[in-house]
This record gives structure tokens, C-alpha cells and sequence, in this order.
């Protein structure tokens, strides 16, 4: 039975080992802020953070997460998560809002890294997450607006 760390809390979840941590994480943590998208890593939506680093939860044996800290949009409360929500929230950024849970996780993995992207650093490392609704131009001027909130 594989005991996983979300978020601050240990899970003991009735999972197979090759369940993708997606559908741990919606399915029986109950979760719902993380997305399902393509399912085959080309999107983003899905996106966790696993020991802080951005990881396509959707492709993720729940086995491949053993001993690692898993955070969620939920749970997201560190400088740079933190810094990122604030200014999503004062750009208006989301449309739709299905993507954004993954474009913020994707952020904030980028700004604890590179406090201060130029930006095509911002687009490359944000070029894999998809938004359907084309936010994108919002998406890098809050990622610049972050980068400043956290100078
Ligand atoms: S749902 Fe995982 S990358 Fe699209
Ligand atoms: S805000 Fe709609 S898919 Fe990105």
C-alpha cells in the first residue's frame, strides 16, 4: 500500500503501484485541483510539484513517488508559490481556469530556481503547458510581476 506526502500530510492509499499519482491525487485523496488534459504528458494540466520540481502527474507510477514530497495547488504556500498566486490574482489571468492550476505549479517551480528569469527563460520553461483559451501573454506578464514581488 504506498504512503505518499502531499501537501504536508501522509497518505496511506489502496492503490496498484503503476496507478499515475493523477489519479491518486483526484481520485482517492480527493483532490481536485490538478487537472487531466491529454493524459500523455504534451499539456501540463496535470502538473505536481515532486521535491519541488514541476512533474507531469499524469504519466507517474504512484510507486515512482515513494519518500519524495508531493505539493498540489492546494498546498501551494511557499515565496514563490505565494508570489505567483498573488499575481495571477492581481492580472486576472485565468480564462477558463483548466490549465491554470498546472501554469502556476510551473511558475512557481521556475522562480524558486531563477528568482529572476529574463524572458525566454519564462517561455521555454513554460512553452510545455497548454492553454486552450491562449492566456499566455497574461501568463508571462505575471510571471514577471512574480519575479518582481519576490525581489
Ligand atoms: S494531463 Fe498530464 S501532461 Fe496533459
Ligand atoms: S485558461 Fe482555459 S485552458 Fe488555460
Amino acid at each position: 500500500m504506498p504512503t505518499l506526502t502531499i501537501n504536508g500530510t501522509v497518505h496511506r492509499v489502496d492503490a496498484p503501484p503503476d496507478m499515475p499519482l493523477l489519479w491518486v491525487i483526484r481520485d482517492l485523496i480527493g483532490l481536485k485541483g490538478t487537472k487531466f488534459g491529454c493524459g500523455i504528458a504534451q499539456c501540463g494540466a496535470c502538473t505536481v510539484l515532486l521535491d519541488g520540481r514541476a512533474t507531469r502527474s499524469c504519466i507517474l507510477p504512484v510507486s515512482a513517488t515513494a519518500g519524495q514530497a508531493i505539493t498540489t495547488i492546494e498546498g501551494l504556500d511557499d515565496a514563490s508559490g505565494r508570489a505567483v498566486k498573488a499575481a495571477w490574482q492581481e492580472l486576472a489571468v485565468p480564462q477558463c481556469g483548466y490549465c491554470q492550476s498546472g501554469q502556476v505549479l510551473a511558475a512557481s517551480d521556475l522562480l524558486r530556481r531563477n528568482p529572476r528569469p529574463s524572458d525566454d527563460q519564462i517561455a521555454k520553461h513554460m512553452a510545455g503547458n497548454i492553454c486552450r483559451c491562449c492566456t499566455y501573454h497574461r501568463i508571462k506578464q505575471a510571471v514577471r510581476r512574480a519575479a518582481d514581488g519576490l525581489a
